[in-house]
C-alpha cells in the first residue's frame, strides 16, 4: 500500500467515526451523515489508488461498479418515502453483508492466499456476511409487507442447529480437502438459507431488533474482511458499524423488553392476529371540545406514532404546538424509543418540523408524569401506548415498557379508523373512559384543531 492510499484510509475513518459521533444527536445527525459520506468517497478513492497503475479495463470495470451502485443508491434514496426508510435500511444493510462475503469467495477461488486462521476468519466473515445478506433481505420483505406471515414448525431451531453443524462440517472440507472450489458453493448457499430460514419466522414486531442485529453482523463481516486483506479502512469501518449495532440492537431490544435470544429462538411476541377487542365502544368528540380541551389545559403530553409519520403532519403539529405555547400552554412530546417504523424516526420529524429537542422526553421521564398531566394528545400512535403490553400476558406485546398514557386523566387521540398497530392487536385504550377518539388523517385533523383553536 503506497502512503497516500494509508492517509486516505486514515482520514476516512476519522470522518467515519466523528460522523457516527455527529449521528447520536438529532441536531448535528445531518452533518454527521455527510461527513461520513466523505469518508467513504475517500475510502474508495484511496482503495483504487492503492493498486497504483491499474489496467485500463479494471478502471472501466470499477468506474461503472461506481457509477451504478452509487447511482442505483442514490435515486432510491431520493425517491424513498420516509416511512420506508426502514426497509430500505434492511436493504442496503443486507447487500453490505453480501459484498463482505463476496470479498471472501474472491479470496477463496484462489485457495493458496487463504490458509490456515486466515482461512478460519474468512469462513467465519463468509457465514456471518451470508446470514446477513439472508436475513436482512427477509427483514426487507416483512417490512416492505411483502411477507406477511411468520412461518413457524415444530423443531424449526433444531433444524436451525443441524443446519448450522452442517455449515461447520463443511468449513472443516476447506482445512482438508484438496479441491475446494464446489466447496465455495455448497457453504455460501447453506449460511444464506440459514440466513433466511431463522428470519422468516420472526414476527414483524421484532422486526427493530432483527435489523440492528444484522446491522452488527454485516460490521463484524466487514471488519473481518479488514483483517483479511490488510485494510484499515474495512477494519476500522466494519468494527465500528459492528459496535455501533451491538449497542443498537441491546437498546433495541430493551426498549421492547425482548432479550436477543427470545427473538430469535423463541419467536415471542410475533403472533399478528388481530385481537377481539374488549366489545366496548370508542367515544369521539368534535374538534371544537378538543380545541376547548388543549386550550384551557396547564400540561399536555404530545405522543406522536408511525400515523403522523405517514400522514406528514409534523409541520402542522409544530405550528400547533407553537400556538398553545404562546398562550403558556406547558407542552412536551413524550417519545418511545420504538414509535414509528425505525431508531429515532419521531425525533428526526420533530427536528425536521423545528420543534426544539429540549420539548422532547422519553418513556423514563414521560411516564410518572402521565397522572399529573391534563391531555394527553395521541398522534397516529397505537402499539406503544397500548395497555395490554402491561396487563394481559396473552398478548403478544406483553412485557414491551409502553407510554403509560391511560393513567393520564383525558387522552384524544387522532387516528383515522379502527386500524391496529404494527403488532395488529386491538388497544383497550381507545374504548377506555377517559379516551376520546378525533377520526381522520393527522394532518386534516391538526389542521382543523389549529383552525378550532384560533377561533376560540
Ligand atoms: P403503530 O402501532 O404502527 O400504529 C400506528 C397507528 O397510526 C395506527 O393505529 C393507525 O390507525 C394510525 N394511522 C396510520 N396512518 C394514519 C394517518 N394518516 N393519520 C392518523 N393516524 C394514522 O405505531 P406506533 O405506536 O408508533 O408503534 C410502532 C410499532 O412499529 C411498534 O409495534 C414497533 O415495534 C414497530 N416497529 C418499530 C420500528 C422502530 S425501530 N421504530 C421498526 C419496525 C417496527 P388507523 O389505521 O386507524 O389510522
Amino acid at each position: 500500500m503506497n502512503e497516500w492510499a494509508g492517509l486516505a484510509d486514515l482520514v476516512a475513518s476519522a470522518l467515519l467515526i466523528g460522523g457516527i459521533k455527529a449521528m447520536s444527536h438529532p441536531r448535528f445527525a445531518h452533518r454527521g451523515i455527510v461527513l461520513a459520506g466523505w469518508g467513504m468517497l475517500i475510502a474508495v478513492a484511496g482503495n483504487i489508488l492503492a493498486y497504483g497503475h491499474l489496467a485500463p479495463e479494471t478502471w472501466l470495470l470499477a468506474g461503472a461498479a461506481i457509477l451504478l451502485g452509487g447511482g442505483a443508491a442514490w435515486l432510491a434514496s431520493r425517491q424513498v418515502a420516509m416511512t420506508a426508510m426502514p426497509q430500505m435500511v434492511a436493504l442496503f444493510n443486507g447487500l453490505g453483508g453480501g459484498a463482505a462475503a463476496l470479498i471472501v469467495v474472491t479470496q477463496l477461488l484462489d485457495p493458496a492466499s487463504l490458509q490456515g486462521l486466515p482461512l478460519g476468519f474468512g469462513l467465519i466473515a463468509l457465514t456471518i456476511g451470508s446470514l446477513s445478506f439472508g436475513g436482512s433481505l427477509v427483514a426487507f420483505a416483512k417490512l416492505a409487507g411483502r411477507l406477511r406471515h411468520p412461518w413457524r414448525f415444530r423443531y424449526q431451531n433444531g433444524l436451525h442447529l443441524i443446519w448450522l453443524g452442517l455449515i461447520a462440517l463443511v468449513a472443516v472440507g476447506f482445512f482438508t480437502l484438496p479441491e475446494t472450489k464446489d466447496l465455495t458453493a455448497i457453504f455460501v448457499a447453506l449460511a444464506l438459507g440459514l440466513g433466511i430460514s431463522t428470519t422468516v419466522p420472526i414476527g414483524g414486531a421484532d422486526m427493530p431488533v432483527v435489523i440492528s442485529f444484522y446491522n452488527a453482523l454485516t460490521g463484524l463481516a466487514v471488519g473481518v474482511d479488514g483483517l483479511l486483506l490488510k485494510n484499515p479502512a474495512l477494519l476500522i469501518a466494519g468494527t465500528v458499524v459492528g459496535a455501533s449495532g451491538t449497542l443498537l440492537t441491546r437498546l433495541m431490544a430493551k426498549a421492547m423488553n425482548r432479550s436477543l435470544g427470545a427473538v430469535l429462538f423463541a419467536h415471542f411476541g410475533s403472533v399478528a392476529a388481530t385481537g377481539p377487542g374488549d366489545g366496548k365502544a370508542s367515544k369521539e368528540m368534535d374538534l371544537t371540545d378538543a380545541a376547548v380541551s388543549l386550550a384551557y389545559a396547564r400540561k399536555i403530553r404530545i405522543v406522536p406514532g408511525y400515523g403522523l409519520a405517514t400522514a406528514q403532519a409534523q409541520h402542522k403539529l409544530a405550528e400547533l404546538t407553537e400556538w398553545l405555547r404562546q398562550k403558556g400552554v406547558e407542552v412536551r412530546f413524550s417519545i418511545h424509543p420504538v414509535a414509528g417504523r425505525m431508531p429515532g424516526h419521531m425525533n428526526v420529524l420533530l427536528a425536521e418540523a423545528g420543534i426544539p429537542y429540549e420539548l422532547i422526553q422519553d418513556l423514563e421521564e414521560a411516564n410518572p408524569e402521565f397522572p399529573q398531566i391534563d391531555v394527553v394528545l395521541v398522534i397516529g400512535a397505537n402499539d406503544v401506548i397500548n395497555p395490554d403490553a402491561r396487563n394481559n400476558p396473552g398478548s403478544p406485546l406483553f412485557g414491551m415498557p409502553i407510554l403509560e398514557v391511560d393513567r393520564a386523566p383525558k387522552t384524544l387521540v387522532i387516528k383515522r379508523g379502527q386500524g391496529t398497530g404494527f403488532a395488529g392487536v386491538a388497544n383497550p385504550l381507545f374504548t377506555a373512559e377517559t379516551t376520546y377518539l378525533l377520526y381522520g388523517d393527522a394532518r386534516e385533523v391538526l389542521n382543523r384543531l389549529l383552525a378550532a383553536l384560533k377561533s376560540l
